[in-house]
């Protein structure tokens, strides 16, 4: 059941900030330690951008190495869409901020809110436009800087997170090879589990109010109650894009999975049966960096030779919203 025209990745890239936020670095800054953290999360150290460093350019490093590997110019861009939680700025959108800076006259651009599973929900639209025969290359990025919005006096959140951007290239491609399936999925009554409470137009922030709404800048989560859901949904949508896909677990050359949690990733490659050489894992150096992970994830699966053409790959992720995604490619 795949695309009506067969839609794939053909080009990747990713981008992180080049300073390194340690375990050791977190004990002197909160009370927790490298081993509940370790324990925990399998997290052992993550990127930080500098004051200058916002989503944009994240966005923009990744997309400039998708293009290169794509091996194609900004000006064949016919959209872009960046799923991100931590745009630059309410408007304009971070797409047209790194549609400009990259040149990309021709470019249609938006951006795209589905937490940690923006960048299979941006991936899922991107290819919609081509297989309509709307557009012919779009490109996709997640990218966050999570630490401008991370509270760093809490520690049950602020060894979590970390930023990054990933990109791909989506363009047509033969007959059975690219995007075979898609899952999407929310339940937005599970919202309230993972929030940035303030700075929209409920809880807009103001000045005279400062005070009282210290913390609403921050992201807010019940890190046991989306572990639960996580468990839950990701094995869930991984077997129903595997069976929309006409697929079984026992074709999947790589798992890519959000990578939020080593015990999360664990569990769902133990629950779908895929055995650990086959799920890709980067959270020890990167940590959570929200709709940016599977892009990272991807990009540097493809560069270690890990994906490789004829291979079925799988991406699941979960997050605020709460959203789950999954899609299952054979890379091109
Ligand atoms: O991208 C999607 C977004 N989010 C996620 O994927 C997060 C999903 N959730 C998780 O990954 C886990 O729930 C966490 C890693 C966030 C927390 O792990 P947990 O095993 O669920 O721990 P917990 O929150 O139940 O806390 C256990 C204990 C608590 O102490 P008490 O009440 O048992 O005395 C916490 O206060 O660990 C304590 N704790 C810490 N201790 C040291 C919480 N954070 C820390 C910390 N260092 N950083």
């Amino acid at each position: 059941m795949g695309l009506s025209r067969p839609v794939g990745i053909v080009g990747t890239g990713s981008c992180v900030p080049e300073r390194v936020l340690t375990n050791q670095d977190l004990e002197k800054m909160v009370d927790t330690s490298d081993e509940w953290i370790t324990t925990r999360t399998g997290i052992k150290e993550r990127r930080i951008a500098d004051e200058e460093t916002a989503t944009s350019d994240l966005a923009c490093g990744a997309a400039w190495r998708a293009l290169e590997s794509a091996r194609i110019g900004a000006d064949e861009l016919d959209l872009i869409i960046v799923a991100t939680v931590t745009p630059d700025m309410l408007f304009p959108a971070t797409s047209c901020l790194v549609q400009a800076r990259l040149g990309a006259a021709r470019a249609a651009a938006f951006d795209l809110s589905a937490g940690c599973s923006g960048f299979v929900y941006a991936l899922a639209t991107g290819a919609g436009f081509i297989a309509s025969g709307q557009y012919e290359t779009v490109l996709v990025i997640g990218a966050e800087t999570l630490s401008k919005i991370t509270n760093w006096k809490d520690r049950s959140t602020c060894v979590l997170f970390g930023d990054a951007a990933g990109a791909a290239v989506l363009r047509p491609v033969p007959d059975g090879y690219g995007i075979l399936s898609v899952v999407l999925g929310a339940d937005g009554t599970g919202g309230e589990k993972l929030t940035l409470p303030g700075g929209g137009s409920r809880r807009p922030f103001r000045f005279e109010r400062a005070e009282t709404d210290e913390g609403s800048q921050y992201i807010h989560m019940c890190g046991p109650d989306v572990f639960k859901f996580a468990v839950r949904v990701v094995p869930q949508a991984a077997e129903e894009a595997l069976v929309k896909a006409g697929l079984t677990a026992g074709d999947v050359q790589l798992l890519i999975p959000h990578q939020a949690n080593i015990r999360i990733i664990d569990a769902a490659a133990e629950r779908l049966g895929i055995a650990p050489d086959r799920v890709m894992v980067n959270v020890d150096r990167y940590g959570n960096t929200s709709a940016a992970s599977i892009a990272l994830a991807l990009d540097e699966a493809v560069r270690a030779g890990r994906l490789r053409r004829d291979g079925v790959g799988v991406l699941v992720g979960f997050g605020a919203g709460l959203t789950w995604a999954a899609a299952a490619l054979r890379w091109y």
